[in-house]
């Protein structure tokens, strides 16, 4: 099995400046399980075949969710600090209890709806006030109102406040980026973290207080108030409901940007109406493939593509990978707006599949509709700063100019 010392899947900057799709695309087609090592004798696996990806996605026995899902999230031997008590980081059983209030509360259909409605909303005054020849930064000014949208529906806040937790929830995940940190990374990542918890507890009380149950927040408050949830449980996942909703679906749409710019003839197709905007959306969300892995230790060993992966092996399971693989897609490595039966890995899969989905889809959806409605078009204009992150695909800016969709052809 291959061995790569100091390899470049730990490299923030290898993601934001080189080349880590071909990276991946030859380590899944000449060794798609491989061993990658950094200098302070962190290890781990790297999935990268759809087949495995999945089969790894989907044994919730021999590989454990509770010692983090993201590299530097935690180091072994300790379990990561919010362990069986937050979603992404719970196995069974604890998970099954604590993904069942989550859904039923925030993420029904009633809640779908609201969510699709503020987003709709939010993007249209966006867009209403661009004119044509404004240049903008489109990752500061349009990509935050999907997010946005979603905050003020499950977290019942305004608009104000939905933009500061916006904010610090970036600068966590994005932390050793410095366009969100200027240069004390691990400061930032604490404080930004204190300011989110602080908020969410606030809300909490007040909910408390009010008895009021109409939202996510509400909800959980209700359970904390009659002892059914403690209080640092449902703190600890609205928490993992803000992070997991802002971090991802603004880089999505910044990245959306970016490939209709390069791919203009086929997102005339949607434009015109001869692609589905649902159809697109599927597309982009492979394309994009915004979480690029996700971590797990095998518990037991862990057999997968003719190898044995032993107990206590930190494992990647590589989604960007998966949703390029020859084996699962025709023609993987092209942009391709009407693909068809798009069995696309982003949200992950088996009981950890991101329960944010059906919201995340819908905000991309709204956001393709509301593009081709609009008479203008964005074209970008400079070269995007990509992320500093193996983690987030994603941008720090994105300059576009606003001009006439007419002279675009549409
Ligand atoms: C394009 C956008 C998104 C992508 C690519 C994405 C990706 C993912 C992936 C791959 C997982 C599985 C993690 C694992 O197996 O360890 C996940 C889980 C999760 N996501 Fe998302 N996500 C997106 C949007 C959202 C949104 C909008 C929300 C909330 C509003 C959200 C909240 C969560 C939560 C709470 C989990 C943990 C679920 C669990 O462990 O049961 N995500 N997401």
């Amino acid at each position: 099995m291959l061995v790569v010392e100091n390899s470049p899947l730990y490299s923030a900057e290898f993601f934001a400046a080189d080349d880590p799709w071909s990276y991946l695309s030859h380590l899944r087609e000449n060794h798609p399980i491989s061993i990658h090592r950094r200098a302070d004798g962190y290890e781990f696996y790297a999935l990268t075949r759809y087949a495995d990806v999945y089969e790894a996605y989907v044994d919730h026995t021999r590989l454990s969710s509770a010692y983090g899902t993201m590299v530097d999230g935690s180091y072994r031997p300790e379990k990561d600090s919010a362990s069986g008590r937050m979603l992404i980081v719970a196995d069974r059983p604890e998970h099954t209890a604590l993904r069942r209030p989550i859904k039923h509360s925030g993420f029904n259909r009633d809640m779908l709806e609201k969510v699709g409605r503020t987003v709709r909303r939010n993007l249209r005054a966006s867009l209403d006030q661009l004119a044509v020849g404004d240049v903008i930064d489109f990752d500061k000014v349009v990509a935050p109102e999907l997010p946005k949208g979603v905050l003020e529906v499950l977290f019942g806040i305004g608009p104000a406040d939905a933009h500061s937790l916006l904010e610090a929830t970036r600068t966590m995940i994005g932390y050793r980026d410095e366009a969100y940190t200027g240069a004390s990374p691990l400061e930032s990542l604490v404080d930004a973290q204190m300011e989110v918890l602080d908020f969410i507890d606030g809300l909490i009380g007040q909910r408390i207080e009010s008895g009021a149950s109409d939202d996510m927040i509400g909800f959980l408050a209700q359970l904390v108030a009659s002892g059914d949830m403690p209080r640092d449980v449902a703190l600890l996942n609205g928490l993992n409901v803000a992070v997991g909703g802002n971090e991802t679906t603004p880089h999505t749409a910044s990245l959306t940007i970016d490939t209709i710019h390069h791919e203009r003839a086929q997102w005339l197709k949607v434009v015109a109406g001869d692609v589905p905007a649902d159809v697109a959306t599927q597309e982009f969300l492979r394309w994009t493939s915004t979480n690029s892995y996700v971590q797990r230790l095998t518990i037991e060993d862990f057999e997968v593509g003719g190898e044995t992966i032993p107990s206590g092996s930190f494992v990647t399971l590589w989604n960007m990978a998966a949703n390029r693989d020859p084996a699962v897609f025709d023609q993987p490595d092209t942009f391709m707006i009407d693909r068809q039966d798009n069995k696309q890995l982003a949200f992950g899969a088996g009981v950890h599949r991101c329960i944010g989905a059906p919201v995340a889809t819908l905000e991309i959806q709204t956001f393709v509709e509301e593009l081709a409605a609009w008479d203008k078009a964005f074209v970008v204009v400079n070269e995007p700063q990509r992320l500093r992150s193996n983690f987030m695909l994603g941008m720090t800016e994105l300059r576009v100019e606003v001009v006439d969709a007419k002279e675009l052809g549409a």
